[in-house]
């Protein structure tokens, strides 16, 4: 069986990759040019490629026939798709088409694990939750919308030619290596450099007040691959701990598990709000256990945390 995976050089990509190897399929790895090969193993083949050239990604789908596609590629920041519009609808939304067009031109039979987003849901109220698949979405932000948009057209190449795809709405991700547009590794990363004394033990925090479901990236990548071979065509399942944890929550573990023996204060950057933000958000993941049997291997956040830390102490040297 062979996976092909978009987007392969990002976070989720090298661990998608790795639990892949470990279920021995081949793989093929699409990454941008600029971007770097994050993992090398005979059984992946690493190919550049932009989704939104549409000739390309329907050549490398062509000459590789792969029998599943993960695509991840995408722009993935809710806080940079309102600085950048139009680049986010169009890297979400186009690429995903050039995708699915692809494999409906090439007439590939393929499965096709389109990665979306609990963003899509936007504002509930806390009685409706856990967020479930069947709830109307209300995306908020040009990010969700792009997402939301991804997966209607996940639907329409299902109902419409058989394209095989399964719909993930992904809940807040975190491990090592993410980068710090994301609030854990930019705590974790401000942390460790303040362990180094390369920073004034002060930490700058956006809203903190927000609670999210938070899954580690290697439970994650679990249930990518268990949706690619039992999820329904057709079907969208929530990724998510089924778990709201507040950020002060989460800022507070990450402090409490620094060697930063003095008082770390916290100072509010209003830069770092964002418009349209949800107060709450937290699914239920009972569809996706249904189907696969999938459970989380990394239930408690300490441990994930804690590896989060050490990854910032090793790029910093500590470790
Ligand atoms: N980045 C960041 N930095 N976020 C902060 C900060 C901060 O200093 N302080 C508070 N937050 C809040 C944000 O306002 C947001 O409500 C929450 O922390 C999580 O922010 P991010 O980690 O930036 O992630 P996100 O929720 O916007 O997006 C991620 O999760 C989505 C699923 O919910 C991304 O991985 C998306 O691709 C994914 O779809």
């Amino acid at each position: 069986m062979k996976a092909l995976v978009t987007g392969a050089s990002g976070f989720v990509g090298k661990y998608l990759l790795e639990h892949l190897l470990e279920n021995e399929l081949h793989i093929v790895a699409t990454k941008l040019k600029e971007n770097s090969v994050v993992l090398k193993d005979p059984n992946i083949t690493w190919i550049d490629l932009n989704i939104l050239d549409e000739i390309d990604v329907m050549q490398k789908i062509r000459l590789h026939k792969p029998d599943y596609i993960f695509h991840l590629a995408g722009q993935s920041s809710v806080k940079l798709s309102w600085d950048n519009i139009g680049n986010t609808l169009n890297t979400n939304i186009i690429g995903s088409l050039n995708i699915l067009e692809s494999v409906r031109v090439t007439g590939l039979q393929c499965r096709v694990i389109l990665i979306g987003s609990s963003e899509e849901y936007g504002i509930y109220p806390v009685n409706r939750m856990p967020l479930k698949e069947d709830y109307n979405t209300n995306p908020r932000s040009p990010y969700a919308i792009s997402k939301m948009t991804q997966e209607l057209l996940g639907k329409l190449y299902f109902n419409s030619f058989n394209i095989n795809n399964v719909m993930v709405r992904a809940f807040n991700h975190i491990g090592p290596g993410q980068d710090t547009r994301f609030v854990v590794a930019d705590f974790s990363k401000q942390i460790i450099e303040i362990e180094k004394g390369l920073k004034a033990p002060t930490i700058t925090v956006g809203n903190i007040d927000v609670e999210r479901d938070f899954t580690d990236v290697r439970d994650v990548v679990r249930a990518y691959y268990s949706l690619s071979k039992c999820g329904k065509g057709g079907e969208i399942y929530n990724v998510c701990s089924g778990i709201p944890i507040k950020i002060s929550e989460i800022l507070k573990q990450l402090i409490s598990l620094s060697t930063y023996k003095g008082i770390i204060e916290i100072s509010i950057d209003s830069n770092k709000y964002r418009k349209n933000d949800m107060m709450k958000l937290y699914g239920s993941n009972e569809k996706l256990n249904k189907a696969t049997g999938w459970e989380r291997k990394y239930s408690n956040i300490k441990e994930s945390l804690n590896d989060i830390l050490n990854y910032w102490r090793k790029e910093h040297g500590i470790l």
